[in-house]
C-alpha cells in the first residue's frame, strides 16, 4: 500500500478541526494520522491544531483571493497562518459534525487564505454520531470553491454506541488503539483508500507543477 515513488514525499498537513475544550478532535486526528503513517510509512505528515492557532474572527481588509504574498496581509497572525499553510502540498481535514455542518473555527481558518489553498489536494475524514457525513459534504463543497482537489472517498467515523457519544461530548478518553478499539479494519481500509486517492492527486499536482515550471 505504501508509495513506491523515488521522489521525496510531499508535505501533508493533518488538521485537527475542532477548537473546543474539552474535545475528542485531538485523539481522533492522531488516530487518523497513525493509521495513515502505518500504511504509508514514508509519508510526510504534520499535525496542525486549530485550537493552538487560536485565530481571531476573520479580520483582514482585503479579500484573500486578491493577495499573493503573505507580506500583503495586515494582521501578523494572518501572515503566520499563510506561511504555515504554504508549506504543505496536501491536507487531511479531520472534522467533527456540529449541527449538520463543520465547525466555525474551521471555516474561519479557511477563509483567512485563498491562494495558499488553491490547486492543492485534500481528503476529509469526519466523525459524529452517524459519522458526520453532512459536515464532510459541506466541507468538500467549500474546498471546491477554493479550487482545491478533494478525493472521492470520505471516511466517516461513527461515535456509537450512545455511551461513546456521551464520552465524546465531554472530551473523555476513547479507546482507539489495541484490543477492543472503537474502530477497526473497515475504518482503516476507508482511511487508507482515501489517502491512496490523495497520493494520486498529489502525483498529478506535481506533474502539473513541473509542466508549468513552478
Ligand atoms: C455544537 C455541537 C453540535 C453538535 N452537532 C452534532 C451533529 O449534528 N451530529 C452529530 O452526530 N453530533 C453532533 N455533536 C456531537 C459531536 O459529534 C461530539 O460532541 C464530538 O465529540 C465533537 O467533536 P469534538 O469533541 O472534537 O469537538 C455536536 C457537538 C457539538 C459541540
Amino acid at each position: 500500500m505504501a508509495s513506491q515513488s523515488s521522489q521525496p514525499p510531499l508535505p501533508i498537513a493533518v488538521i485537527i478541526c475542532s477548537g473546543r475544550q474539552p474535545r475528542i478532535g485531538d485523539q481522533v486526528t492522531r488516530y487518523v494520522l497513525n493509521t495513515i503513517q502505518s500504511a504509508y510509512p514514508s509519508s510526510s505528515l504534520t499535525l496542525i491544531d486549530l485550537l493552538a492557532w487560536n485565530l481571531p474572527m476573520f479580520n483582514e481588509p482585503t479579500i484573500p483571493s486578491q493577495i499573493h504574498s503573505s507580506a500583503d496581509y495586515i494582521q501578523p497572525h494572518t501572515r503566520l497562518w499563510s506561511e504555515e499553510i504554504s508549506k504543505y502540498k496536501g491536507f487531511v481535514f479531520v472534522t467533527p459534525q456540529y449541527n449538520w455542518g463543520y465547525p466555525a473555527v474551521l471555516k474561519n481558518a479557511i477563509d483567512y487564505l485563498f491562494n495558499e489553498w488553491k490547486g492543492k489536494s485534500a481528503m476529509v475524514v469526519s466523525y459524529g454520531g452517524h459519522g458526520g457525513g453532512k459536515a464532510a459534504v459541506q466541507l468538500r463543497g467549500v474546498l471546491e470553491g477554493l479550487r482545491m482537489n478533494a478525493v472521492e472517498t470520505m471516511p466517516g467515523l461513527h461515535l456509537v454506541p450512545r455511551e461513546v457519544l456521551k464520552t465524546a461530548a465531554v472530551g473523555g478518553k476513547l479507546e482507539l488503539e489495541g484490543e477492543g478499539a472503537l474502530w477497526g479494519e473497515k475504518e482503516r481500509v476507508e482511511i487508507c483508500k482515501a489517502f491512496g486517492e490523495l497520493e494520486g492527486l498529489l502525483g498529478k499536482q506535481l506533474t502539473l507543477a513541473h509542466t508549468n515550471g513552478t
